[in-house]
């Protein structure tokens, strides 16, 4: 059979980092370093995409032996793994890790990781840092760095990087001030902020299946589409990381990063290359081009909310209130929705209508473009008159895939017309389990590729969007209305949508 598979940018070969680097995690005793980082790293290894020269090194304050950590890798790998842990493999990825136990607040513990790393024969020069800690440890650790001279490598030849974790920031001005910091230390270029949905293999498919078919593009413009529709859906709770969410919500949670990096794939102009900054450049541009909202924007255009106690799969689970690190008068959403409007010649009067939400009834992430109607109702006098708009759904997880709604004439002698799907699933067409996210993006952070990591503009000018939002929220009085867990979040959220005579649509 004819191999169609095209590479068009680059080969699995160029994809494989070329030097040895030595990968320092701040933050390795954490949950982020067990649940994504150690499987990404050993799954990385299996694909060959990772060599033996190089090295990691974990950071944190836990007094772990390099034994006793090794250990602790071995168990998140076998628990965390996409992939069976093949133990051949794993004892190689721990035959080439270390641990420093260290305090990152104190600067004079950046001697010891100095001199580790000075270790002659021991760690590769290139390196590679990832801040898996909470957030107020970064500027310090990025100051530390910098005044014990491992912000910059030593030859030419060689490079430092750092990753970045959310969140970053916590309102435009922390944000600002938190790149001053880590521009004090490091050049743009040097950092990596993460935003794992752009390391998701449908979230890159957007950039794919709009720019390599010429049969979407023409279409994808305010004189054919009607609406856009992203809903990010969780059945989760704030899962044991109360004391976090209580002080983010879902705004900062998963607007600000996650669901306004949908939006800017999806409204982007074409780069003039698939190339770090030519993608960024036309990211931003969408960013800055969405209204802000004004305290009359946010009452109307803007709802939040907070579940209440209710069941999802038949299982009673708690309100926000009852769990545990929540304050018990806590304000925070753990429901958004809004609709932004985009101020450019291709989308002006487009809505899109954003929500997501913990304790819904679903996982479920999708984005529909709704198309408007044929311009002439040809078959009025049948049985059309319900005919759904045409339909174009990205299925980013679970269920990855594409699907095209459109309508077809029912068998028989009448002209009736019902509504049909045709689908793409990734399962069926492509085998085996997809890469996760945080894979790719350390792949191509050991590359030196920052496409699918946020710039400095970008996460400003996302901040600045969301902080409109704050503002207006910080201004209303009164309570913060409820939803029931298990729900699709609260009335408010379906006349917010109904006003412009649209509906959400069910994943
Ligand atoms: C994280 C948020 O960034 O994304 C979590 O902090 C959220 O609250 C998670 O649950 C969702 O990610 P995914 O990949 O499960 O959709």
């Amino acid at each position: 059979m004819e191999d169609t598979t095209q590479t068009i940018v680059k080969t699995t070969e160029e994809h494989r980092p070329k030097e040895p680097f030595t990968f320092i995690i701040f933050g390795a005793a954490g949950d982020l370093a067990h649940r994504k980082l150690f499987p990404a790293l050993y799954n990385l290894l299996v694909d060959n995409l990772m060599n033996d020269e190089c090295q990691i090194l974990g950071v944190a304050r836990r007094p772990f032996t390099d034994n006793e950590f090794r250990a602790a890798i071995g168990d998140a790998v076998r628990r965390h793994s996409r992939r069976p842990p093949d133990s051949a493999v794993l004892e190689r990825l721990l035959a080439h890790t270390r641990y420093l136990t260290a305090d990152f607040d104190d600067g004079s513990q950046y001697g010891a990781l100095k001199t580790m790393l000075d270790e002659p024969g021991q760690f590769p020069c290139n390196h590679l840092f990832y801040l898996a800690t909470p957030p107020s440890a970064y500027p310090v650790i990025a100051s530390h760095l910098g005044s014990h001279g491992l912000a910059h490598a030593r030859e030419t030849d060689n490079w430092v990087r750092i990753i970045v974790e959310k969140p970053f920031g916590h309102d435009l001005d922390s944000a600002v001030s938190l790149n001053h910091e880590l521009h004090q230390v490091f050049d743009e270029s040097q950092i990596y902020r993460i935003d794992h949905y752009l390391g998701k293999e449908t979230v890159q498919n957007i950039l794919v299946f709009r720019f390599a078919n010429g049969i979407f593009e023409p279409l994808w413009t305010r004189q054919y589409v009607d609406n856009v529709q992203i809903t990010v859906a969780e059945s989760l709770g704030v899962a044991g990381r109360g004391s976090y969410y209580d002080q983010a919500g879902a705004l900062r949670d998963m607007v600000q990063n996650h669901m306004l990096q949908l939006v800017s794939l999806i409204a982007m102009e074409p780069p003039v290359a698939f190339e770090a900054d030519a993608v960024r450049d036309e990211k931003v541009k969408v960013l800055r081009s969405i209204r802000p909202f004004s305290t009359r924007d946010v009452a109307d255009w803007t709802v939040r909310a907070q579940y209440e106690a209710g069941s999802i799969n038949g299982q009673e689970v708690p309100g926000y209130l009852d769990e545990s690190d929540i304050a018990s008068d806590s304000r925070t959403e753990s429901y958004v929705a809004l609709r932004l409007l985009i101020d450019n010649w291709r989308w002006a009067g487009v809505p899109f209508y954003l929500r997501t939400g913990k304790r819904l009834p679903e996982r479920a992430t999708e984005i529909a473009i709704q198309f408007k109607t044929a311009p002439h109702r040809f078959f009025q006098e049948t049985e059309t008159q319900a005919l759904a708009p045409n339909l174009l759904r990205l299925k980013i997880q679970p269920d990855e895939g594409i699907s095209l709604r459109f309508g077809a004439k029912v068998p028989g002698p009448a002209i009736k017309v019902r509504t049909v799907n045709m689908e793409f699933l990734y399962d069926t067409s492509f085998a085996g389990i997809p890469p996760e996210a945080y894979e790719r993006l350390l792949l191509d952070a050991m590359v030196g590729d920052s496409t699918l990591f946020t710039r400095r503009d970008e996460v400003e000018a996302a901040w600045a969007l969301v902080t409109s939002i704050l503002r207006g929220w910080n201004r209303a009085r009164g309570p913060v209305p409820t939803y029931t867990a298990g729900s699709w979040g609260p009335e408010a959220a379906d006349s917010l949508i109904e006003r412009d005579q649209f509906h959400w649509r069910g994943p």
